[in-house]
């Protein structure tokens, strides 16, 4: 990890919603990091009073945040981002790395709001970040250098796993797959409960029997030398009832359906993408 490399560095999180929380929560797990580094700014006061007690800089003034940062994260929704980016340009020099979670607005757009050559890094990071376990992707203007690619590693290293794109095209695929992802996962979890439900199984075992499950293929599946479709055969015995499921399965679109959806989901993000530019 290169966690060490945000020592001493002064960060600031605006915008701390559901993504702002999870950051800040996964800086806060590294001691490295000194909460008097950290300064967080949103409108509403609730949202602040979660770190009350850390003993970090909290802010109604994005200005104030911004401005002695080394690290500038912006956390808003991505139709507020204009808003902010609009704010603190005229404290923002070319020496703050900026980091943006907001889907779909492009590094260009960003940099053309700050109206100078700014580095900055675009992020589409997961909710499975409020534990730890996010899969961020990203990508970076020329501007980024070798000291700041670690810098913006080591942030998103702090929740969880992260892939640097060559081309931030590849972003908007990221966003149908992983960004989106975890929302599938609850989908198909929803469905696998409700099942167990019309079996006549009560909902607390039937929660218990498919997160168990599902963790426990997961793991299996990580620590194993196979892939996901060897081990699909290894459970599915001739005749058996894995095959009787895998029957019905397979004679609907299921597959046609899953991945025009995920289809569906990379379409919405270019338009959500182009729709920002106009
Ligand atoms: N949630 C996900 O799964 C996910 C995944 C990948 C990427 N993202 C991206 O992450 C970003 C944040 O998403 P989220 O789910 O964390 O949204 P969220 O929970 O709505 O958080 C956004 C926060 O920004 C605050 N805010 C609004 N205007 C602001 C301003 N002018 N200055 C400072 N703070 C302001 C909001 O305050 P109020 O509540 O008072 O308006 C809110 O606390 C989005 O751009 C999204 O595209 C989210």
């Amino acid at each position: 990890m290169e966690v060490d490399k945000l020592e001493n560095k002064k960060i600031a999180i605006i915008g701390i919603g559901n993504m702002g929380k999870a950051l800040t929560y996964g800086l806060l797990r590294h001691r490295t990091i000194s909460p008097s580094n950290l300064i967080l700014s949103d409108p509403t006061l609730a949202d602040l009073m979660h770190f009350k007690k850390s003993g970090i800089n909290l802010s109604f003034d994005n200005k104030e945040a911004a401005k002695n940062a080394d690290i500038i994260i912006l956390a808003v929704k991505p139709q507020d981002i204009f808003f902010v980016l609009e704010e603190i340009r005229h404290v923002v020099s070319q020496y703050q790395l900026i980091i943006s979670i907001a889907a779909g607005i492009d590094i260009k757009t960003i940099k053309s709001i700050l109206g100078r050559k700014q580095p900055v890094v675009r992020v589409m990071p997961n909710l499975c970040a409020k534990v730890g376990e996010s899969m961020s992707c990203w990508a970076k203007s020329k501007e980024v250098t070798r000291e700041n690619t670690k810098i913006a590693r080591a942030v998103l290293q702090t929740i969880g796993k992260e892939i640097l794109l060559e081309d931030e095209g590849l972003l908007d695929r990221a966003t149908a797959i992983s960004g989106s992802g975890p929302a599938y996962v609850f989908y198909f979890i929803e469905l696998f409960v409700k099942s167990a439900i019309e079996l006549g199984i009560d909902k607390d075992m039937a929660e218990n029997l498919v997160l168990q499950t599902l963790i426990g293929s997961v793991k299996l599946l990580e620590k194993s030398q196979e892939n996901a479709s060897i081990l699909k055969q290894q459970v599915t015995s001739k005749g058996g009832t894995t095959e009787a499921a895998f029957d019905v399965f397979n004679s609907s679109d299921i597959d046609k359906t899953f991945i025009k959806a995920i289809n569906a989901a990379y379409k919405r993000s270019k338009e959500l993408r182009i729709k920002s530019l106009l």
